[in-house]
């Protein structure tokens, strides 16, 4: 079901405070998670799961670069150990609870699911974050009640942009006619297509003179688990009708996306959007973000529905159409990953 040496998202750095409520309750890949920044600001995510009786330890407290259970007492370490046993003075050997490694990159914490010895910073996508100044960037979540797998296969093909977005970010049939290029990565899919001679998006139709037209030019950069990384300009319609547009940029936008599956019927979705400072105008990022807002529920519920009819008959047979390239690919490269982790298993001497 998910692939476990892989870092997921397990939110924006905003959200963990150093203040003593500063306990962030996660469930990510079916595991329960808590987090925590120790006095020196560095996040410690341990299991959410007391090793004497299951508490949850997100019910606890902060004590310095510890926390405490707060059923029976028992405080632990940010390695996990326990360190007090209130009414005990020897604490068993086995008294421990499980830590994971993070790293905070890009204004998001990342936590490393698997074995820690496999940790490499290198395997994080390459984002931008709200805290680079070339860009002024917004940030959103919202949770989607679906398999993170449909999640994905959502983003990668953005032909739905002008059905499920035609009064928001859509709102012409271009999107339906675009025809991507998806090349393998080595833990993903890299996507690049040109959208020529498109109207405004329905949400800044308003802003523009009837009939006004542009090129988009769209790069998307997706790693699995579950990262999808988009850079899209807007340009004056150009004249190249192969490969990218040549007309003059207007408008430069960057979002970088993170579904984290809660369990095998949850994620979460963290997100932004954008634009480069240089081509931004007063107003846009903020209008940009409220129409992100609007899309992406336009997104969960598509995507809730379609999860909840494949629930009522998983066996109900599909059809495959054009657009299914880029989620199959994608889709092809998380099954690889999860079969070399299964086998790797296997192969592990009881
Ligand atoms: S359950 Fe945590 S100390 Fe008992
Ligand atoms: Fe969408």
């Amino acid at each position: 079901m998910f692939v476990k040496n892989a870092w997921y998202c397990a939110g924006w750095d905003k959200d963990l405070s150093l203040g003593r409520d500063g306990l962030l309750a996660r469930r990510i890949a079916g595991e329960s998670l808590v987090l925590y920044r120790r006095p020196d600001a560095a996040v410690v995510a341990m299991e959410d799961r007391c090793c004497h009786r299951h508490a949850p330890l997100s019910l606890g407290r902060k004590e310095g670069d510890s926390i405490r259970c707060m059923y029976h007492g028992m405080k632990f370490g940010p390695d996990g150990r326990c360190t007090e046993i209130p009414g005990m003075s020897r604490i068993p050997e086995k008294a421990c609870v499980r830590t994971y490694p993070v790293v905070e990159r890009d204004n998001w914490i990342w936590v490393w699911m698997g074995e820690p010895a496999k940790a490499d910073p290198a395997l994080i996508c390459e984002a931008i974050g709200p805290g680079d100044p070339a860009w002024n960037l917004r940030l959103g979540y919202v949770r989607v009640d679906t398999n993170y797998r449909q999640e994905i296969a959502n983003l990668a093909d953005l032909s739905h942009v002008a059905w499920v977005h035609s009064q928001t970010l859509g709102g012409s049939d271009a999107w339906s006619n675009i025809k991507p290029r998806h090349e393998l990565t080595e833990r993903g899919i890299d996507t690049r297509y040109c959208v020529r001679r498109t109207p405004p998006p329905s949400f800044a139709r308003h802003l523009f003179p009837e009939g006004a037209l542009f090129d988009i030019q769209v790069h998307v950069r997706m790693s699995v688990p579950c990262n999808f990384i988009l850079h899209f300009s807007v340009h004056e319609v150009g004249s190249a009708t192969e490969g990218p547009t040549n007309g003059r940029l207007v408008l430069d936008t960057f979002s970088s996306q993170a579904v984290t599956p809660r369990d095998a019927h949850s994620c979460d979705y963290y997100y932004s959007w954008g634009c480069s400072r240089a081509t931004d105008m007063p107003g846009l990022t903020d209008l940009m973000h409220e129409a992100n807002n609007d899309a992406f529920l336009e997104d969960k519920a598509m995507l809730e529905g379609q999860y909840q009819r494949m629930r009522e008959r998983p066996d109900a047979p599909s059809v495959d159409i054009v657009h299914d390239a880029g989620p199959g690919k994608l889709l092809w490269v998380l099954d690889r990953l999860l079969k070399a982790e299964a086998r790797a298993i296997e192969i592990v001497p009881a």
